[in-house]
This record gives structure tokens, sequence and C-alpha cells, in this order.
């Protein structure tokens, strides 16, 4: 049966919203169904129906973004010993860190048990100022290329059956 990757991310100057797109075309391309959810859609329903999962997220003031904290607390405890071992992955879009918000979708994802199948990868901005962290982003081509590569993999692992 054709396995399903789910992608649940949130964005709020359109970085993550890049990273995200660019994972599921390239999962797409794999031979797997893949689900495209903002954190606000997303339900406890889709992570159930999954096979895999990619997470993206800004990082905001250290954490990760309040919409993905809520997506994570409405599915947390509802999902919690149903979905073990299934694989994933992690993305983050930052100004200039990204470890924190890794660090906390970590230990949720290690608490519900799931199997991390690649580095989370991190694609900074270099945002530092108000005026460019508030400002419309535009994800580089190379960095673009990464989240395909993440994608791909999670694709390709799912559909071969190799996770
Ligand atoms: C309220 C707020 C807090 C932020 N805090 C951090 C932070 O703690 N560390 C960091 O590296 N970037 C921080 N940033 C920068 C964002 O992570 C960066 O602009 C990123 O591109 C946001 O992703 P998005 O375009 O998907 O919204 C912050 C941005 C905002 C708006």
């Amino acid at each position: 049966m054709t396995k399903t990757l789910l992608i649940v991310f949130h964005s709020m100057t359109g970085g993550t919203c890049q990273m995200a797109e660019a994972a599921a075309a390239a999962a797409a391309g794999q031979g797997v169904v893949v689900r495209l959810l903002h954190a606000a859609q997303a339900q406890v329903d889709d992570v159930l129906a999954a096979d895999g999962y990619i997470f993206g997220t800004p990082e905001n003031l250290a954490a990760i973004s309040g919409l993905m904290k809520d997506f994570f607390d409405r599915s947390y405890y509802a999902a919690l010993g149903r979905i073990e071992g299934r694989p994933h992955a992690l993305m983050v879009c930052a100004g200039s860190d990204g470890t924190n918000a890794v660090r906390q979708m970590s230990r949720i994802t290690t608490g519900w048990r799931l199997r991390l199948v690649a580095e989370p990868l991190i694609v900074c901005t270099h945002a530092q100022t108000p005026e460019a962290i508030l400002a419309p982003k535009t994800i580089p081509p190379e960095d673009v290329a990464r989240c395909e590569e993440l994608g791909a993999a999670l694709g390709a692992g799912l559909a071969m059956g190799i996770f």
C-alpha cells in the first residue's frame, strides 16, 4: 500500500513554508502520498493516518512557534502510544540559531517514540534587525536543495520500506 508522509509546518514570514514545500515536492517524486498541512489545520487524525513525518517550525524567542506548539499540544496525548517507531525528520528556519527549536521538537518526538532518520535541518536566514526579521523571507537555492534532499530521503525510505 502507498505510504503517506505528513509534513506539518508553521511559518510567519515564509521561510519555513518554502522549506516545507521543497521537501514535499521532492518527497512526492519518490512515490509516496505527501500531505502538507499548516500547523493550524493539522489534527491528530492526520498524525495517526501517516506513516512518517516532517515537522517544520520557525525558531521564535528560542522556541518552536506558538502555532507549532499548539499543534503538538492538541495531538500529543491523543497520539501517544499509537505512532511509536514511525520515522520522522525535523526542519527549523531561524535567524541565527535554531538549536533550541530542534531541542524542543526532539523532546516531543522522543516522547512519541518516533524514530529520527535524518539530521535535523536548520536554515538560517541571517535576519538580525527587527526590519529584517519581519520581512518576507526567500530561502536561497542551496538551502532549498537541502530541504529537497531531506524530503526525497524520507519519501524514498518510506516508499522502499527501509524505515
Ligand atoms: C518573535 C520572533 C522571535 C525570534 N526569535 C528567534 C530566535 O530566538 N532565534 C533565532 O535564530 N531566530 C529568531 N527569530 C528569527 C526567525 O526565526 C527568522 O526570521 C525565520 O526566518 C522565521 O521563519 P519563518 O520565515 O518561517 O517565519 C525570531 C523571529 C521572531 C518574529
